[in-house]
């Protein structure tokens, strides 16, 4: 057996992930020696309850509840524990002890990254964080190093496993939102509190950490649009089916040419659920899955696809950036660093522009028609394409006759697809169109994603 040099590693948290990292690291260290160039010697694991029942056996020996000693002693240190304290702290101390740091924990960077990027730096360490965006799917190695010669455009990504697998079954089988949030709590996909999953905190962070790697820019948490899916309920999906969409909680940072002030180029981050074309691949990602869609100036096209949670999913991410760590450590010289030197400006959502499906329910009387399509003109928003359908049971809807035949049946629903509009133009319409006397209710609005 090769003998290799020792890196000394360190675990904070046994949890859903940390127990199968350390798992994978005692089940596979022969293997992983060989590929990172030196033994990763597992020395102490931090936890709240060394006690307390694990997913995977580990070693009491290791087991501890005195961080300390773990950070100003080791080589690499693995941060998952999640959530912002003691985890920035403990990372801080670690960093300025010489450490390189492994972390999955979203949250810390969305709003702490250029915090522990710069401590980083100074030291000449690295933040490795592979498994903070999208779980077990590789998306931030090859924003950061295979695309570094390349210019990326947009990202549209599935970044939350808990509302695809809502969405997901709201489409396919016609499911109520509530139920199927609670068969996701009940597998254990959503938190028993689920805000951070369906009101799209959790795709926002995500959203960050992609936006800031790909354009070079520091993204702040709250630069990030962001909206849940707590109001999709099955009429939006009917609409959404019969129109040849489907609804996805999308994240989408994108590079908007020209559009600073200055002339130069800007970026859009957000959150919302969004209709996508069927035939578009982000359709076809079903269940739980996470699939970040980058396009590329001249790669091109590229779909990243697989598990975005998970405990030995996301392991498998995180040990990635164990054996790149190690690398590093033995190579010596300067961290990975973070670039942001485009420091681009976030453009607020009210200035974006994309297409929309606006669902109304009107009243069928002469004229109702001319007038929605006069407010949407005068609000500079452009009809592409209007679909009536008369409300109620098709079996009831007798064929009017006389007096009724020229007052309509009664109620209609009115689905609208616009051509590209801004979003401050729409929303300003669809406030007009609300109190215009005609609609009786705006049954939906959604954006239309992945031209
Ligand atoms: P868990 O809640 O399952 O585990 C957290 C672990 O951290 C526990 O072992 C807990 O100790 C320990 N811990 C928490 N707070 C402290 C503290 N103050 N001091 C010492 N130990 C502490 O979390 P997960 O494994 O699910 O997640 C870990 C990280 O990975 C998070 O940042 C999460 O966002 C991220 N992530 C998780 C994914 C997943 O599928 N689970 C997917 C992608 C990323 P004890 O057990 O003693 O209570
Ligand atoms: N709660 C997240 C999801 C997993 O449902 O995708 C961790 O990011």
């Amino acid at each position: 057996m090769t003998d290799y040099r020792r890196l000394r590693v360190a675990l904070l948290g046994a949890g859903a992930v940390g127990s199968q990292v350390a798992a994978l690291l005692r089940q596979h260290g022969d293997e992983l020696a060989d590929r990172a160039g030196a033994r990763l010697e597992l020395v102490g694991i931090a936890v709240r309850d060394p006690d307390a029942p694990r997913d995977t056996e580990l070693p009491r020996e290791l087991m501890t509840t005195d961080p300390e000693p773990l950070l100003v002693g080791s080589d690499i240190v693995i941060e998952l524990m999640g959530g912002i304290e003691p985890a920035r702290t403990q990372l801080l101390t670690a960093i300025s002890a010489g450490a390189d740091v492994v972390t999955a924990n979203k949250a810390l960077l969305a709003t702490h990254g250029p915090e522990l990027f710069d401590a980083a730096d100074q030291v000449g360490a690295s933040v490795y964080y592979e498994a903070a965006a999208a779980g077990a799917i590789p998306i931030i190695r090859p924003l950061r190093d295979s695309l570094a010669g390349d210019r990326v455009q947009r990202i549209m990504g599935i970044v939350n496993g808990t509302t695809n697998y809502i969405l997901d079954r709201m489409d396919r089988e016609g499911a109520d939102f509530a139920d199927v949030l609670a068969d996701a709590q009940r597998l254990g996909y959503a938190e028993a509190d689920p805000t951070a999953d369906v009101e799209g905190y959790d795709a926002a962070q995500k959203a960050a950490i992609l936006a800031s790697l790909a354009f070079h820019t520091a993204v702040p948490l709250d630069a990030v649009h962001r909206e849940g899916i707590t109001h999709i309920d099955k009429q939006m999906m009917d609409a959404a089916r019969s129109a040849g969409f489907v609804i996805k909680l999308l994240a989408v940072c994108e590079r908007l040419v020209g559009a600073a002030e200055d002339g130069g180029d800007a970026i859009s981050v957000r959150v919302y659920p969004a209709l996508v074309d069927r035939e578009h691949p982000l359709a076809s990602v079903h269940g739980a899955n996470n699939a970040v869609f980058v396009q590329a100036e001249a790669a091109g096209n590229l779909m990243f696809y697989g598990a975005g949670a998970g405990g030995v999913q996301t392991a498998s991410a995180v040990l990635g950036d164990v054996v790149s760590a190690a690398r590093r450590h033995i190579a010596g010289g300067v961290g990975v660093g973070e670039s942001t030197r485009a420091n681009l400006p976030v453009v607020p959502i009210g200035q974006m522009t994309t297409r929309y499906q606006i669902t109304l329910e009107v009243n069928d009387q002469p004229g109702v028609l001319a007038t929605v399509a006069g407010l949407l003109s005068e609000g500079r928003v452009s009809i592409a394409t209007v679909e009536q359908t008369p409300m109620g049971d098709a079996d009831t809807l007798a064929v009017p006759t006389g007096e009724a035949a020229y007052r309509g049946t009664g109620t209609s629903r009115l689905v609208i697809g616009t051509h590209t509009a801004r979003e401050q133009d729409l929303s300003e319409t669809v406030e007009r169109l609300a109190s215009s006397g005609v609609v009786e209710r705006v049954v939906s609005v959604l954006r239309v994603e992945g031209d």
